[in-house]
């Protein structure tokens, strides 16, 4: 039987192992996403995050806190335990530990023993999300923090939601990078037959990848149609940029207007959606989802109609890519990935993540769990 060859760019063993998946170390001098602001308060939350065990709470004064969840006397989870005032103290035997991780208190003895603690992580709190920085403590770097300025700006209106993901975060960075599947594993929600063979266009500068893919003349699918007034229409324009921000963060873009209208009279619709993956271990992920728009913004049944519609795609990724890390679970040195032109952005993704954790994961920071 002959193959098809033509757009096949990478088919050897080797340009796979040259990409990250789940088997590679994760990334710590970044900053990840711990928690929406929403979910910390006074009751102590246990999460796991890049293969570490963290307890998350706020102090009476509302500020936030992140500690190894560990209790080092004997291990006891810090997040089975009890806050008293802006201190943890351990359920087992008491140990109180302040916000920064300080053992303060041993209630066996008069003296406590000093320079003991656990781990405190950096926090930054920016509009719903809170970030902890894992990494190197001489690394930290605040303006490195992806925030996301429509957050920030009165005109645009979002929701958010959290997806718990069977799979690790390479694959779903690689399938944000991947439009291609929009046109099958959302065929029901928000994919339309012409999406695949769509133009588009890359800029694939390192570290920064983006793809533009441009779908006009269109039929827009009903969570954008119905949203925007242009259901129906066979004229919709659907222009979507699909960027890689960091290992922490992807930001899909998007614009839609009729181009049956003349340029420059014709309203236009924009949403962003910041797809924010917090890797717990090597086959599960943190999905954190803040989606936005800058029309119809007063409009609540509109948030409501799309946050529904969004969710039910974002829930197709997680349980297709579910099967996926089934799969790959298996893999062996047998196992190869064949790839065609429209994986470039993947492919580059990837790359630049096994980069990445090549360059900045140690011993001293640990390995997947
Ligand atoms: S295990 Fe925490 S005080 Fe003993
Ligand atoms: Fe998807």
């Amino acid at each position: 039987m002959t193959r098809p060859v033509r757009n096949i760019i990478a088919s050897s063993r080797r340009a796979a192992t040259a990409m990250a998946d789940n088997s590679t170390p994760f990334i710590y001098n970044e900053w990840y996403v711990a928690a929406f602001g929403e979910e910390l308060g006074r009751a102590l939350l246990a999460r796991r995050i890049l293969g570490r065990r963290v307890v998350l709470y706020r102090t009476e004064a509302g500020h936030p806190v992140a500690l190894e969840d560990r209790c080092p006397h004997r291990s006891f989870p810090l997040s089975e335990s009890s806050l008293e005032g802006d201190t943890i103290v351990c359920g087992y035997h008491g140990f109180r530990y302040n916000t920064e991780g300080d053992l303060v208190e041993v209630p066996s003895q008069n003296a406590c023993p000093k320079g003991i603690g656990v781990h405190a992580y950096p926090l930054v709190e920016r509009g719903p999300l809170v970030w902890i920085w894992m990494g190197d403590p001489d690394r930290l770097d605040e303006s490195r923090i992806p925030h996301q300025e429509w957050f920030d700006s009165g005109d645009w209106e979002y929701s958010t939601g959290y997806l718990y993901h069977r799979g690790n975060y390479v694959s779903m960075h690689e399938n944000l990078m991947d439009l291609t599947h929009l046109s099958y594993l959302h065929a029901d929600t928000i994919g339309t037959p012409d999406y695949a063979g769509a133009p588009y266009d890359m800029d694939l500068t390192e570290g920064n990848y983006k793809l533009h893919r441009r779908v006009v003349p269109t039929r827009l699918s009903p969570v954008w149609g119905k949203s925007t007034g242009l259901d129906g229409l066979d004229s919709a324009a659907r222009l979507i940029t699909s960027e890689f921000v960091s290992p922490a963060l992807h930001r899909v873009s998007g614009t839609f207007y009729d181009s049956a209208l003349p340029d420059g009279e014709r309203p236009e619709y924009r949403i962003c959606t910041a797809h924010i993956l917090t890797p717990e271990t090597a086959h599960t992920m943190h999905y954190f989802l803040v989606h936005g728009r800058d029309f119809a913004t007063e409009d609540e049944h509109i948030t409501k109609f799309m946050h529904e519609q969004l969710f039910a795609a974002f829930e197709e990724d997680v349980v297709g890519l579910g099967k996926l890390e089934d799969v790959l679970k298996e893999r062996d040195d047998s196992t190869f990935e064949i790839s065609v032109a429209s994986d470039a952005p993947a492919i580059a993704t990837r790359t630049y993540l096994k980069k990445r954790a090549e360059q900045d994961a140690g011993p001293a920071f640990g390995v997947n769990a």
